[in-house]
């Protein structure tokens, strides 16, 4: 049985450190020494990341790669992805080569407008609210003023807010639904102190009116249905061929079914969709984006019809394939993370600096390179081949091999289906 620890956040960083080795660990300083092999040797790198979250200890590892040649709206770009599944990348980077020969993806922003609410209660006459707010909400404007200032020279800032009567869900519930643009910040902050200002002003001019209510809380929303990118690639079915495709009409065939399959049935749309969210993720989080936001949105927007579903479509007509998404993501490319840590600075610029619509673009493409991808091998060869091929170094290093094995291992499995027992069975041979 653990201990708990009092006023941990107070101690040192080296006292932290000491408890958990102590506490969790029968070699401490076996935990010791991984926890600081992960140290950066600059120390005011390794600040700078301890003093991202509290009660740092060190820094977890995932791989930062590039899937080069997207051609996207006639530009070339080089996608860092940051991912810890092996075959993502590759994934990618193979999707991005395939399209640039068939005309490249296209994308374009449909909205971006965010969401915030102040969520309240009021138990009275639902007319006299709504006279209330009719008579205040220029003020929830002007007394915003000294935090919108900078956002409305940038083009963005509060664009509307609603009374919503929502008593048909919860007994005396209503909302102040405010709508933002945010221009290149993703605009958390920004809504946030909006909306508690919001919240204030509607106590305050309540109360001058003997009106009661109670503010619950005051946030965006991470559900963004108005703030949507579609990507696209389309070519005619006949240039679709390549070594696993011989047969492009049967191949578009399955490939629409595959699509198909997803849009009616949740169980498959998932994992559809969790291809999807492997380019995606991958990208928000290597630009410092939040992941967690992405994700939240992009699957209460999946299920908005009432039922989960994929969020690509594909047809045929007139002899053209077309696949595309549509992918609601609130982004930012200024502000947060972006500016403060060096690799997500550097991924930036990789990207030549994109604005935040432009990235948009960029994300939902890296999705739908993904879902190809995955679509083209789970209708051609299966999943595994490649996967499992990806797969082959974690497996050589789980069992430490050296140099030597390595190689034979390798030239090997270049032409025998990698299985984790196969390349098991491998290198016992080897070392017999
Ligand atoms: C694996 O990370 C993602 C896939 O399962 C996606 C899919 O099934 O479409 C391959």
């Amino acid at each position: 049985m653990n201990n708990a620890v009092a006023g941990f956040s107070k101690l040192s960083k080296k006292e932290k450190i000491d408890w958990i080795a102590n506490e969790y660990f029968s070699t401490p300083d076996e935990a010791l020494n991984i926890i600081r092999n992960y140290w950066n040797s600059d120390e005011k790198l390794q600040q700078l990341h301890d003093e991202f979250i509290e009660n740092t200890i060190t820094n977890l590892y995932i791989p930062l790669g590039v899937a080069p040649n997207f051609l996207i709206n006639g530009n070339y770009k080089t996608i860092p992805m940051a991912i810890e599944e092996s075959s993502v990348v590759a994934a990618a980077s193979k999707s991005a080569k395939y399209w640039a020969t068939r005309g490249g993806f296209k994308a374009t922003v449909i909205d971006t407008e965010k969401i915030g609410q102040v969520h309240f209660t009021f138990n009275g006459d639902a007319q006299k609210l709504g006279d209330l707010f009719n008579q205040i909400k220029p003020k929830f404007f002007s007394d915003t003023q000294s935090i919108t200032k900078n956002m409305q020279q940038r083009g963005g800032g509060i664009l509307d807010i609603q009374l919503k009567d929502k008593r048909n869900l919860l007994e005396n519930y209503f909302q102040l639904h405010a709508t933002f643009e945010t221009k290149d910040s993703m605009g958390a902050n920004f809504i946030n102190s909006c909306l508690e200002q919001f919240a204030a002003t509607l106590k305050e001019e309540a109360q001058n009116a003997d009106i009661e209510i109670e503010v619950v809380m005051s946030i965006l929303s991470n559900y963004v249905p108005n703030c949507i990118v579609r990507a696209e690639v389309s070519c005619p079915i006949e240039d679709l061929t390549e070594k696993h495709i011989t047969n492009p009409h049967d191949f578009a065939q399955r490939f629409v079914q595959a699509v198909q399959i997803a849009e009616a049935e949740p169980f498959r749309a998932v994992t559809h969709n969790k291809g999807i969210m492997n380019g995606v993720d991958a990208v928000v989080l290597a630009t410092g984006n939040d992941f967690r936001a992405v994700e939240a949105g992009v699957h209460a927007y999946a299920s908005r019809n009432g039922q989960y579903s994929s969020l690509s479509h594909a047809k045929i007509e007139n002899g053209i394939f077309t696949f595309w998404l549509e992918i609601p993501l609130a982004l930012g490319t200024v502000g947060g993370l972006t500016s403060l840590h060096p690799l997500v600075k550097l991924c930036l610029e990789i990207l030549q600096k994109p604005s935040a619509k432009e990235l948009m673009e960029i994300v939902a493409v890296a999705g739908l390179a993904q879902n190809f991808a995955a679509l083209r091998s789970l209708t051609t060869t299966g999943i595994q081949e490649g996967h499992m091929k990806m797969h082959l170094n974690n497996i050589i290093n789980q069992f430490e091999a050296n140099d030597e094995e390595r190689r034979l291992i390798k030239v090997h499995f270049k032409k025998t289906a990698v299985s984790h027992s196969a390349v098991v069975e491998f290198i016992e041979n080897l070392r017999k």
